[in-house]
């Protein structure tokens, strides 16, 4: 396995199931990291509305809608559904062998 200066292993791929994201903590920032439609996603932690936990989140498709007030999110692209100027912010992904790397 190797990492570059900025990107992390986050997981085992194992880990990460479509019914179940994880919360990550890479060098104090908290990433969620979701199998969405087969492929990994790595979103920031909180919800931008006020901090909900995103990886206790439902998701349906590719919309990942958040525990606390429903706000919900295209993962593919972080887009809120209920207000245009909110994205989430989403980090690059690599898989390499079983590990999920995520860059900072
Ligand atoms: S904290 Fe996510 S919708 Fe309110």
């Amino acid at each position: 396995m190797s990492e570059g200066a900025n990107e992390f292993r986050v997981a085992s791929l194992q880990a990460v199931t479509a019914g179940e994201p994880i919360l990550a903590e890479v060098g104090g920032t908290d990433v969620a990291v979701f199998m969405c439609q087969g492929r990994v996603i790595a979103t920031q932690g909180q919800c931008p509305h006020a901090e909900g936990p995103l990886h206790e989140g439902e998701v349906e498709g590719a919309i990942l809608t958040c525990p606390w007030h429903g706000w919900s999110f295209d993962l593919n692209t972080g887009q809120s559904q209920e207000d245009d100027t909110l994205v989430l912010k989403r980090y690059p992904v690599r898989i390499d062998g079983d590990d999920i790397l995520v860059t900072l």
